[in-house]
């Protein structure tokens, strides 16, 4: 079986699939691996290291994937790239397929076997394969270190002969896996934490990482989890109340991170222009969402924006800002999904499409559409199914063995 891990082509994407790491695990299993030069450059895994591995070096994408049974990627490959890919071949990567439907036809007209590790169901067998939450975990870490950088001031309360500094009040919207990470870091380097969520379980999370939970509703909250531990969106009526709780909480605040989603649906907006307006100068505000739509009125994709004297930073790919830990998470993920569906024997990737975990990622194979959300969509009117794409559901859980 022959492994191909392609170079990142679009702007901004710094992480790599594999790494020198995970191609010696390949190679134990009974692969072998093409990695195109200069794949790892920007992550500093540099080409030499995956040589030493038991890597062939390929001189372009259409050389590594030449043959190839499996393309390993991070991100979905342009219409560019899909051209070199042989019918077959089997794509494993974070292909964003409910933002862009249309790309999964192209998978199934092309022949590509496409699976979508943002699918990968939360259930305890796929924790290891989970991509989201290892992409999460070190975005929310980065997101303190990038408030603190820009936050004129310290985090810590020091006391010096000179006088006490106060130590920084920090809120982080949404405790998740990122906001859980956020958490942690903020404490760590010494603000005064506090956080908020509408899942309940998020509460007692909060409060062993030792921050302050600050909620509107408590009751409603019972009812805001999906069985898979995702958000639902909540009724007009606790958003008013929410918006109007963090209105007051957020004008005491010194940074505020806003990690929030629902999946499927566009991150709802959190903070207000008013709101802003309503911090002290020199207050910043990361909006970790913003390239699902944002938490924050006033964020920009890609920017690190001043208004009134608070700093907004609405940087993309912040797991791809620790390039080097984003890559050998992601590529463990990757290599712990294929190892778990090695045939030893056969030295193939030959998963069972029974599987919970394989019918929940994969989205295409054998030039037909086979996800359930999208195959539905294919036998729709079109004028019928944009709506559809929208509101998709999101939530790939299998009652399995839930965690
Ligand atoms: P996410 O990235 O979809 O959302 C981030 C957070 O935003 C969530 O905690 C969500 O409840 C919150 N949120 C949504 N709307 C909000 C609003 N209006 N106001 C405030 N907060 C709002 O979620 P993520 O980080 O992927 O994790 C969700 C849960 O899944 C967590 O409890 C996590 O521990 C659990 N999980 C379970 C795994 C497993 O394998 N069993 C693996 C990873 C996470």
């Amino acid at each position: 079986m022959k492994i191909a891990v392609l170079k990142e082509t679009r702007s901004g994407e710094t992480r790599v699939a594999a790494t020198p790491e995970t191609v010696k695990k390949y190679i134990s299993l009974g692969a072998s691996v093409a990695v195109q030069s200069g794949a790892g450059d920007q992550a500093r895994f540099p080409d030499e290291d995956y040589s030493a591995s038991g890597a062939s070096i390929s001189p372009s994408a259409a050389d590594a994937a030449q043959g190839a049974d499996v393309i390993l990627k991070v991100l979905a490959p342009s219409s560019e790239e899909l051209r070199v890919f042989g019918r077959g071949v089997k794509l494993i990567a974070i292909l964003s397929a409910y933002n862009d439907p249309d790309s999964v036809e192209s998978y199934a007209r092309l022949g590509v076997d496409a699976m979508a590790m943002e699918l990968m169901p939360r259930i305890t067998r796929a924790q290891s394969m989970d991509v989201l939450s290892s992409q999460s975990n070190l975005a929310g870490y980065k997101a303190v270190i990038d408030a603190a950088a820009y936050y004129g001031r310290a985090l810590p309360m020091m006391m010096t002969a000179a006088g006490t500094i106060a130590p920084a009040k920090a809120f982080i919207m949404g405790a998740g896996v990122a906001g859980l990470q956020a958490i942690a870091t903020a404490r760590r380097l010494g603000a005064v934490v506090s956080a908020t969520d509408v899942r309940f379980a998020a509460k007692e999370q909060v409060e062993s990482l030792g921050a302050t939970f600050v909620t509107v509703d408590e009751e409603a909250m019972k009812e805001a989890e999906t069985e898979g531990g995702y958000a639902k969106e909540m009724s007009e009526d606790f958003q008013k109340r929410q918006a109007e709780f963090v209105a007051g909480h957020i004008a005491k605040q010194d940074i505020v991170i806003t990690t929030a989603l629902i999946p499927g649906r566009p991150a709802p907006k959190l903070v207000t222009e008013e709101m802003v307006r309503a911090m002290k100068p020199g207050s910043v505000i990361v909006d970790l969402a913003v390239e699902t739509g944002g938490n924050v009125a006033l964020s920009r994709p890609g920017e690190a924006i001043e208004t009134g004297g608070v700093t907004i930073l609405g940087f993309k790919n912040v797991p791809g800002r620790l390039a080097a830990d984003a890559s050998s998470l992601y590529a463990r993920n990757i290599y712990n999904f294929i190892a778990a569906f090695f045939d030893k024997e056969r030295k193939s990737f030959d998963a069972d499409p029974d599987d919970a975990i394989i019918k929940a990622v994969t989205l295409t194979r054998g030039g037909t559409v086979v996800h359930e959300a999208f195959a539905a969509k294919e036998t729709e009117p079109a004028l019928e199914s944009e709506p559809e794409a929208e509101t998709a559901p999101a939530d790939t859980t299998d009652a399995e063995d839930e965690d």
